[in-house]
């Protein structure tokens, strides 16, 4: 899109890690994770069997991207270049950012997921700063939270909804702020 070609680089450096707008060229990549049941073991449904949910994937965050001049990113090693995973906020249908990460298990526990979390809340500051910070994870999954927790965000509800999750594991919804009833409602239901 023109208006994309005028805008400066979207790329931003943090200590370690490269970020970049997700493209079409980082499907095979993208699929690489989103493919891989270890990353998925918290949601073990949510994995990508096909190429074409990975397709889906990046087109969607593409378009917000385009939409809200902001969007998850694909995450590389700033040395080597390495593909990592990806990372960052999307913009939701209640207003609020969405703040997730899906990282390969070799690039886990060396704090890149908390170096993402904060540039995304840096980022999502600079572009939407009216829209609350939000994450949605599982209480089995504690590594996110922690991330989540490191970036700033706050745990504002917790609990069950209708969709089964295996015995003693709840919802958890974070966010930066205090949210109306209407996002608070959304983030729940779609918790
Ligand atoms: C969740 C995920 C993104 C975490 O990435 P990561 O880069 O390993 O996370 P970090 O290294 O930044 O660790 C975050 C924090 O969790 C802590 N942590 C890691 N594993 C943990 C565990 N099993 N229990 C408790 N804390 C844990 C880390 O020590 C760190 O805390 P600290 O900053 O206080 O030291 C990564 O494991 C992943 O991609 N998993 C699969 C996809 C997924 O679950 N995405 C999130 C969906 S909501």
């Amino acid at each position: 899109m023109v208006h994309q070609l005028l805008m400066p680089s979207q790329e931003i450096r943090t200590d370690r890690l490269l970020l970049t707008p997700l493209t079409p060229a980082d499907i095979d990549d993208v699929h690489g994770v989103y493919s891989d049941a270890r990353t998925w073991t918290h949601l073990p449904a949510g994995r990508h069997a096909v190429r074409a949910s990975t397709v889906d994937l990046v087109q969607r965050k593409i378009g917000g991207r385009a939409r809200h001049g902001l969007g998850s990113w694909a995450v590389r090693d700033a040395t080597d270049h390495a593909f990592l995973g990806v990372g960052g906020v999307d913009m939701t249908a209640a207003g609020v950012w969405n703040l997730g990460y899906r990282l390969a298990p070799s690039a886990w526990g060396k704090g890149y997921a908390t170096e993402i979390a904060r540039a995304a809340v840096g980022a999502a500051h600079d572009v939407g700063p009216g829209a609350p910070i939000t994450g949605r994870v599982l209480t089995s999954n504690p590594a996110s939270a922690a991330a989540l927790a490191r970036a700033g965000l706050s745990l504002v509800w917790q609990g069950s909804t209708s969709a089964a999750l295996p015995d003693g594991v709840e919802r958890q919804v974070w966010a930066d702020r205090a949210l109306s009833r209407a996002q608070r409602a959304w983030l729940v239901a779609n918790a």
